[in-house]
């Protein structure tokens, strides 16, 4: 089984429409939520702004876009589409909606008619977002309305906690791929529902009957001197029965009618349900945080995609942020193309990846395409740049890091090896290079002087690569093979 990797990078509606039809199992998405907030990325501890805003306003090209994705008059989308811009209005609501709805009918386009979509949103515009997919994908595809609740008190000003997300979940068709998931028994499940203990553990008294008359059949039989209620019949063959006795497994009342011991280690648990308040968000000091304002936890992800795919099937994330859902993939050994607009979000996913699987080789696409672009990227957001440069060099983001002066990122596999990406004439080496062995060094402005301040400092080793080794990268040539990178 070949797992396939792929970041593109760009405005996920051109990324979309690159995707060939039915071609993918399962998409999560979890884009902004029309919360009117801008979100940050803390890296390098410099303000930089926000990573990517969530407000939304009407304008021109939203007439043209209504147009085209209601260019088909007869469709239950068009008019669905139509009628919501008239109730939400041409403003902020009516643009969210559009550019969602652009979003939603490429994906239901590339979806294979197995698959399954699983949006996260929350109640700002749930109802929204249900209105356009019970359109696209018909209401009898709706699935679930899971309920994430996401952190236990939230103090709500004059209106009950807001403690909870929304995750809609529907299928392209009623042939969809399913794995049941479960739960552990919680405590107060175990000692409500599986009151006897003995020397195996707990357990519960089970019937050792089921609904129907069997009489005259071979489950119909006296047992010690006990016939099965009127109107059911014994669960087993008397050979059975005999079995589980002499194993010890059955318990008789005084008047002998017989019960099974069924004990909590033995079943699978309890079956997951539409309300997951068994998946904690990530805690302020949870070693899983990258600095992403929006990142969701792994095993949230996990769930979904254990639950809606098979390994090696085709995951997809069109707003993957700081690339939650490309971990969980790979630790599930599932495919995944993801994509993202931010540079940074982009750096966050393969550092991320890169993490799960130092050799997996991950096809990258999109922004920054040529040496001009990313000469773009280094002036207009050197930061960006920074996290960009180090992650396609396979290291790790090191968020202590000043911006703008230099970056530094230590990579995971041999924590005496720096990766620098020098950012300006001046730049001064400033960490604690205690156990430093060797380094990599990117050849920007200033990497002379850094060179120098490398030697003096001892190290035995300093490679420098040159800028353009950073574009068109595949990540699996970064895993610094000396012919690869290594310049003279
Ligand atoms: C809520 S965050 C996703 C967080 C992610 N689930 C995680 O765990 O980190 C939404 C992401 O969508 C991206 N985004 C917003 N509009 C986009 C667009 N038109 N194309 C591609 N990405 C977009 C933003 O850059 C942001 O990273």
């Amino acid at each position: 089984m070949e797992v396939r990797r792929r970041l593109t990078i760009g405005d996920n509606l051109q990324s979309l429409s690159t995707v060939p039809d039915s071609t993918v199992d399962l998409v999560y998405m979890d884009p902004p939520f029309n919360s009117g907030r801008e979100y940050d990325a803390r890296l390098g501890g410099s303000n930089r702004g926000a990573a990517f805003t969530d407000v939304w306003a009407w304008n021109s090209s939203h007439e043209s876009r209504l147009r085209s994705l209601t260019a088909d008059g007869s469709s239950q989308f068009a008019s669905t589409l139509r009628a919501m811009v008239e109730i939400v209005g041409r403003g902020g609501r009516g643009a969210y909606t559009l550019e969602m709805a652009a979003r939603l009918f490429q994906i239901h386009r590339v979806l294979r008619p197995t698959g399954s979509i699983y949006v996260h949103c929350d109640p700002s515009a749930s109802h929204l977002l249900r209105m356009v997919m019970d359109a696209l994908f018909g209401a009898q595809n709706f699935r679930n309305e899971i309920v994430w609740q996401r952190t236990h008190a939230h103090s709500g000003s004059r209106r009950f906690g807001p403690v909870h997300d929304t995750i809609l979940f529907y299928t392209k068709s009623n042939k969809f791929t399913w794995n049941q998931g479960f739960a552990p028994y919680s405590r107060t499940y175990l000692e409500k529902h599986f009151t006897h203990e003995d020397v195996n553990g707990r357990f519960q008294l089970i019937t050792c009957t089921g609904p129907g008359d069997r009489t005259g059949t071979r489950a119909h039989y006296e047992w010690k001197g006990v016939l099965p209620p009127t109107g059911r019949h014994w669960a087993w063959k008397i050979e059975k029965m005999r079995e589980l006795e002499a194993s010890g497994l059955l318990v008789h009342s005084k008047t002998g009618v017989p019960r099974l011991k069924r004990y909590a280690n033995e079943g699978s648990g309890v079956r997951h349900q539409d309300t997951w308040s068994d998946l904690p968000s990530l805690s302020a000091h949870s070693s899983e945080r990258v600095g992403y304002d929006t990142q969701k936890p792994v095993h949230l992800l996990e769930r979904i995609i254990s639950a809606s795919s098979n390994p090696g099937d085709v995951v997809l994330d069109p707003f993957v942020g700081s690339g939650t859902t490309a971990v969980a993939a790979e630790r599930l050994s599932r495919s995944w193309h993801v994509m993202d607009q931010g540079l940074v979000a982009a750096s966050l996913t393969l550092s991320r990846v890169r993490e799960e699987n130092r050799m997996a080789h991950v096809a990258l696409s999109g922004h920054p395409e040529s040496l001009n672009e990313l000469e773009r990227v280094r002036t207009a957001d050197p930061s960006a740049f920074a996290a960009w440069t180090t992650s396609v060099l396979a290291a790790r983001l090191d968020r202590r890091t000043t911006a703008g002066t230099v970056a530094l990122g230590r990579r995971r596999w041999n924590p005496t090896f720096l990766t620098i990406v020098p950012m300006s004439t001046a730049a001064n080496l400033t960490t604690d290079l205690g156990e430093l062995t060797g380094g990599l060094l990117v050849a920007g402005p200033g990497y002379q002087n850094l060179a120098h301040q490398f030697a003096q400092l001892g190290t035995s080793r300093l490679d420098v690569v040159p800028e353009a080794a950073l574009t068109s990268v595949s990540v699996a040539r970064t895993g610094f093979a000396d012919h690869d990178l290594r310049i003279a």
